[in-house]
């Protein structure tokens, strides 16, 4: 069942003071090929390119592209040599997500107070300062090879030093606007250990979570807790494997094929879901699809809609009802040659869940793909 968290799974409610963040701020993939993943995202998704560094900004060893649309910032960063950690990283995960980097008022407090309450530290604290201001930051590590990076740049203009701004390569907007949550897969029975560390270290609380009941298939289930900060800026369900199923887990075929726990999924919203996904279905980008059965007992189970089903048929757009409003929502493909990170599009009309609903339907679609791929 979906639990709402209780009084005393809340950071605030155990005495631990929460670390101030005001929200994400980029999230940074290390990839095999930065130049073609920027062509994927510039093109495909309709992300400006605003900021490079590289060769040609005196940058000898690895290659950065800076993409944003709306409120959603994202790097891509590339080793030069084979001997950078950048390609060590590829080498072990596959392109994936490095950095999920927050913004924050005061890096020393949120970097120190993290430090004081068991986190690892990546990167001190560090202040630069050159022609465009002063820009701040600090990093602590957090599941697999993920980090944090905690970051100011109220007193900088621009995306962060080293970064000339790009203004040539605009990409043309699907509709994407902010971030709504980041996922981690962690290994089986890690699950609490990972959100202690969001509880102890930043303060944050269990916003919701589901059990095996939940989200299971005769084959497979997985359990999630969801981390939050009391401002709800930030989001991070964490799921781990349930092996009570007769074959792999989907979270299991991650853990395989990026060899470490590490994002599963980001999550975007969108003011016009219809319009997102018909955008980006034909520039190429590839979603699961829904079961064929799912519309025809769509109505039934989400009563009145403002849209129209056939043109979420059409599209393979999901919709989940709860007591609030309800969320449309879809995901896509793997976005690299592994089975590991993919996005999901999502638009909340009151609904401030995940789409438990659909949970059953998108798993018995992932178990489709999984099938495919010769690892269920
Ligand atoms: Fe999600």
């Amino acid at each position: 069942m979906v639990k709402e968290a209780t009084a005393l799974e809340t950071g605030s409610k155990t005495g631990v003071e929460e670390i101030s963040v005001d929200g994400f701020d980029y999230i940074e993939f290390f990839v095999g090929n930065a130049l073609q993943a920027c062509y994927y995202y510039n093109r495909g998704f309709g992300f400006d390119v605003i900021g490079y560094r590289g060769l040609e900004t005196g940058n000898r060893d690895a290659v950065s592209y800076v993409l944003r649309q709306e409120k959603v910032t994202i790097v891509l960063t590339a080793a030069l040599h084979p001997d950078h950690a950048v390609s060590t990283h590829v080498m072990q995960h596959g392109d994936g997500v490095k950095n999920v980097a927050m913004r924050t008022r005061d890096v020393r407090k949120a970097y120190e107070t993290a430090i004081a309450r068991g986190a690892r530290s990546i990167q001190e604290p560090t202040e630069v300062t050159d022609e465009h201001g002063t820009y701040v930051s600090a990093s602590i590590a957090t599941y697999g090879d993920t980090v944090h990076t905690f970051l100011d740049r109220t007193n900088y203009k621009g995306f962060a030093p080293g970064f000339t701004e790009v203004k040539n390569k605009k990409g043309d907007s699907v509709g994407l606007v902010s971030v709504d949550h980041v996922v981690g897969n962690v290994e089986s029975t890690k699950l609490d250990q990972w959100v202690e560390f969001y509880s102890k270290i930043f303060g944050f609380h269990i916003y919701q979570y589901f059990d095996a009941t939940d989200i299971s298939t005769k084959y497979s289930a997985l359990v999630s807790k969801v981390m939050a900060n009391r401002s709800g800026s930030i989001k991070m369900p964490i799921n781990e494997p349930f092996e009570q199923g007769l074959r792999k887990s989907q979270i299991t075929e991650y853990l395989d094929f990026y060899h470490a726990p590490g994002v599963q999924h980001i999550a975007i919203t969108t003011r016009d879901i219809v319009k997102t996904v018909k955008e980006l279905r034909e520039r190429g980008v590839e979603f699961l699809n829904a079961p064929a059965t799912y519309y025809e007992t769509l109505k039934d189970r989400v009563g009145e809609i403002d849209e129209d089903i056939t043109e979420l048929a059409k599209w393979g757009i999901l919709v989940d009802r709860e007591s609030e409003g309800y969320l449309l929502q879809i995901f896509t493909k793997p976005v690299q040659d592994r089975p590991t990170l993919f996005f999901e599009v999502i638009q909340r009309k009151g609904a401030k869940g995940f789409g438990k609903g659909n949970f059953q339907a998108l798993f018995e679609s992932i178990e489709a793909e999984q099938q495919s791929r010769g690892n269920l």
